[in-house]
């Protein structure tokens, strides 16, 4: 779909609490698998702690799209946050033996493949959300507000995929410290962050950072929403709130896509290269 066709789609939609709450609604009633991508997950797993551990992951989304990873290959305590309720049972349940597969493309050990089979067969079982979480150890909270309430230092880690561009830019410091706080010294932070436009994917993703063609003012007036609300926080802006609230940075691998300075709006030109070319971030940190 074009891209400015999309954006207004999505800015009506944003046009009051009315419109947003049936968008929501429609959003969450898609039934069938949600896509998982295995590269992110397969990242996740990579990169956590050794051994049952304590993990939350921020923005869970539809279907607990990453924490499925480590609730069928692992034995951790899983807690899943999110803002807003978006899960949808039955598209959970058709998730899980999309995953289940990709999972089982892996070199796992042949006792590790027998474990996620069994877990998938429990989910397949379960009737609803609050069963499966019952069975397989996990909590869900919903905060409104964005910052995660649980105690301090308690977790090994904290995970998110596709999330950070999502936070409100004014709650970012405040979200950060937040998870900070509630991270355990030396427990890992995992996230992997699109930078890129996120109404190119409408448009085939020919130009991935379009918005920076555009004003700020173009942004506030034509294209910004609030239903699928981007913060469009360059990646050295994130890290650099992440540092300040304390986070020490093992790791941040960077994809660069092709736009020329030239075709960058006056309002960006103060971004460096790197942060104008970046589509996605992986980053690994810990307290
Ligand atoms: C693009 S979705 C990604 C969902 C899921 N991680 C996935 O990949 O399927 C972004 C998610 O971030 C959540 N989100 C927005 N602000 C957040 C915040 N401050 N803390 C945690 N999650 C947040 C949204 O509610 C949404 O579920």
């Amino acid at each position: 779909m074009n891209y400015y066709v999309t954006a207004l789609a999505l800015r009506l939609a944003s046009a009051n609490a009315l419109t947003k709450s049936a968008y929501w609604t429609l959003s969450k009633m898609k039934g069938g698998p949600r896509s998982v991508w295995h590269d992110r997950g397969t990242w996740l797993l990579a990169n956590l702690p050794e051994g049952p551990s304590r993990i939350l992951e921020l923005g869970t989304g539809w279907v607990h799209a990453y924490s499925l990873y480590q609730i069928l290959v692992r034995d951790d305590e899983v807690h899943c946050f999110d803002v807003m309720d978006r899960r949808n049972f039955k598209s959970f349940a058709a998730t899980i033996p999309v995953v289940c597969e990709q999972i089982q493309q892996m070199p796992l050990a042949p006792g590790l493949l027998e474990r996620v089979r069994q877990r998938t067969a429990i989910i397949a079982r379960c009737k609803d959300f609050d069963e499966v979480y019952a069975r397989l150890n996990i909590t869900f909270q919903i905060s409104e507000d964005g910052i995660p309430h649980y105690p301090e230092n308690h977790f090994d880690a904290i995970t998110s995929i596709d999330v950070l561009e999502h936070v409100e830019t004014s709650l970012f410091r405040a979200a950060a410290e937040g998870w900070y706080k509630i991270m355990r010294p030396g427990g890992r932070f995992l996230a992997q962050v699109g930078i890129a436009d996120h109404i190119s994917v409408y448009d085939g993703n020919r130009q991935p950072k379009r918005y920076l063609t555009h004003s700020h003012r173009t942004w506030d007036l034509l294209l910004n929403n609030d239903v699928q609300y981007c913060n469009r926080m360059t990646t050295s802006e994130m890290i650099s709130i992440l540092k300040d609230v304390g986070f020490e940075m093992d790791q941040v691998d960077i994809e660069l896509c092709d736009i020329s300075r030239a075709e960058v709006h006056a309002d960006y030109q103060w971004q460096s290269d790197e942060d104008i070319r970046a589509v996605r971030a992986d980053i690994r940190a810990h307290k």
